[in-house]
């Protein structure tokens, strides 16, 4: 690869990948996160239901792949152009790029965004911690006897009563309960409550603690830091290159293991059989919403990884490869999680953020080498949202290395240290701040909101403008110099056109059709 002191440019200590694959897994790395994990299958199935195929969610996982192909893919590509010939933050590329004038403020907002998403993604993220120690320690095996026989066949809607009434009676532990139906079928049923009510209580639990919130989210931002610190090459570089494959293999071991369960084929017809039907606005919207999220687009961070790269380094093919990883991983995770829930027959449990902390314990609670399977998958996130954390802080950070003229330990503790001040409040609005709310929603999910519904997308079109619109040709070419020619055009058509209108039209929508 090209050392920087050959390129021509006055940045000689600027750091650099190493290699093309490193910059690939990297990238890759900050797009495949909890997005992925999580929020993927939580929407699959939220747009699918416990349907069998042909519902909602092959429908979503279609636009999605769309979305992915002909909105996001070219803006990938435009962001690390804008990075690699930048060489520089997003604010800095800007600058070089059209000096003295007012293109800086998109990498001012991304800056922006890159600082707000890090405060309440990191907390989410220490949860993966306490997750994979909860699971080491086999927490989740004692559902029978912290839930109790009254709390689970209330969950399950039947009587106590102390009346004798033969056919319809069960006994579990003290308690006499009238159900319909056989009895022996209702104690296993009452066992099975318990082991689905135990991981949610577990959680509710966990979030109401204000010392483990901003515990775990201190901690996670220390690995977090302890990795950028080291660098592009040494520490960013070497990390996503262990990580990333570690994460994919683990991954692949648990899509084996739940299509190889009872029924676990179904998942396929579930996720890849569309139907028109099933099509909404609503839909639509979450299925864009979720690409520019899981593919860490509009807001710098490609921009910056793009900018370690040497001038004559190739990012069309670099560029393809960040949306096949990051839709490998967020399909291999729907086939896990709902792949389970729809072989055991389980209801996604908990709001939004929990599912991937209630679900997933219960599920493999009953798949035999399951104790081991969960430590796996809770490490899996813990990986997956560290190489997404790295990125965020690597864009406050090289702002401040660039523009601000720090050294880069310095430049990382401050950017942390003021990250971490939004996020306590981040972390302490499961519980000591749960009741302060502004339309509705607490600062977590308030800073959640504003990002990925306004400022990744806002971000995205001003990108698209920028490079589709104001930077010329023979500039982009000569980024581009390998890039078939058929492929540039069709590259910029959905540049100029398609992508700034669809994102449009998200944006408007959302305000329009929300109810
Ligand atoms: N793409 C990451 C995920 O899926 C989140 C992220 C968004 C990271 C924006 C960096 C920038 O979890």
């Amino acid at each position: 690869m090209n050392a920087p002191e050959q390129n021509g440019c006055d940045d000689a200590g600027r750091g650099q990948f190493k290699s093309r694959l490193g910059f690939v897994l990297a990238a890759a790395g900050s797009a495949v996160g909890l997005g992925n994990l999580w929020r993927f299958p939580y929407l699959t199935y939220k747009y699918g239901g416990a349907g069998e195929e042909g519902g909602g969610a092959g429908t979503f996982v279609l636009v999605y792949l769309l979305c992915i192909a002909l909105v996001c893919l070219p803006l990938i590509l435009a962001e690390i152009l804008v990075g690699k010939r930048g060489r520089r933050n997003p604010v800095g590329s800007f600058n070089a790029i059209r000096p003295g004038t007012r293109w800086n403020i998109v990498g001012y907002m991304g800056i922006a965004t890159g600082f707000l998403i890090l405060s309440y993604y990191a907390v989410v993220a220490g949860w993966s911690i306490e997750y994979t120690y909860k699971s080491v320690i086999n927490e989740f095996a004692g559902f029978e006897t912290a839930i109790s026989d009254s709390e689970a066949a209330q969950a399950l809607g039947a009587k106590l009563t102390s009346e004798r009434r033969g056919i319809g009676e069960a006994r579990a532990g003290d308690s006499v309960w009238v159900v319909d139906g056989n009895p022996e079928e209702f104690k296993a049923k009452l066992i099975a409550k318990k082991a689905e009510l135990y991981p949610q209580h577990l959680f509710s639990q966990f979030v109401a603690n204000p010392v483990k919130q901003v515990g775990y989210f201190l901690a996670f931002m220390v690995l977090t830091v302890i990795l950028v610190l080291g660098g592009v090459a040494g520490g960013i570089e070497r990390g996503n290159k262990i990580m990333m494959p570690l994460l994919l293999l683990m991954l692949v071991v648990l899509a084996i293991r739940v299509l190889t369960l009872d029924g676990g084929g179904r998942i396929i017809g579930y996720l890849f059989k569309p139907s028109i039907s099933t099509l909404s606005w609503d839909l639509v919207l979450g299925a864009m919403g979720q690409a520019f999220f899981s593919l860490s687009v509009g807001m710098g961070a490609l921009l910056t990884y793009g900018s370690y790269l040497g001038p004559k380094d190739r990012i069309d093919t670099s560029s393809a490869a960040i949306p096949a990883i990051d839709s490998s991983v967020a399909l291999l995770a729907s086939i896990v999680v709902c792949g389970a829930i729809i072989s055991f027959g389980l209801a996604m449990t908990g709001s939004g953020t929990g599912n991937v902390f209630t679900a997933i314990p219960v599920i493999f609670q009953s798949i035999p080498g399951g104790r081991w399977l969960v430590v796996l998958f809770y490490l899996l996130v813990t990986i997956a949202a560290l190489t997404s954390t790295i990125s965020l802080l690597e864009v406050v950070a090289s702002y401040m290395i660039d523009e601000r003229k720090m050294k880069r330990t310095e430049a990382v503790l401050i950017s942390a240290a003021a990250i971490s001040a939004v996020g306590i409040l981040c972390a302490l609005s499961f519980n000591l701040l749960a009741g302060y709310t502004l339309f509705n929603m607490t600062f977590f999910d308030l800073l959640d909101y504003l990002c990925s519904n306004i400022l990744l997308p806002v971000g995205g079109i001003l990108i698209a403008v920028f490079v589709g619109w104001v930077m010329r040709h023979d500039e982009k070419r000569q980024e581009l110099a390998c890039m078939n020619p058929i492929v540039y055009r069709i590259w910029n058509v959905l540049l100029k056109f398609l992508a700034p209108a669809a994102i449009l039209a998200v944006l408007v929508g959302q305000f329009i059709f929300r109810a």
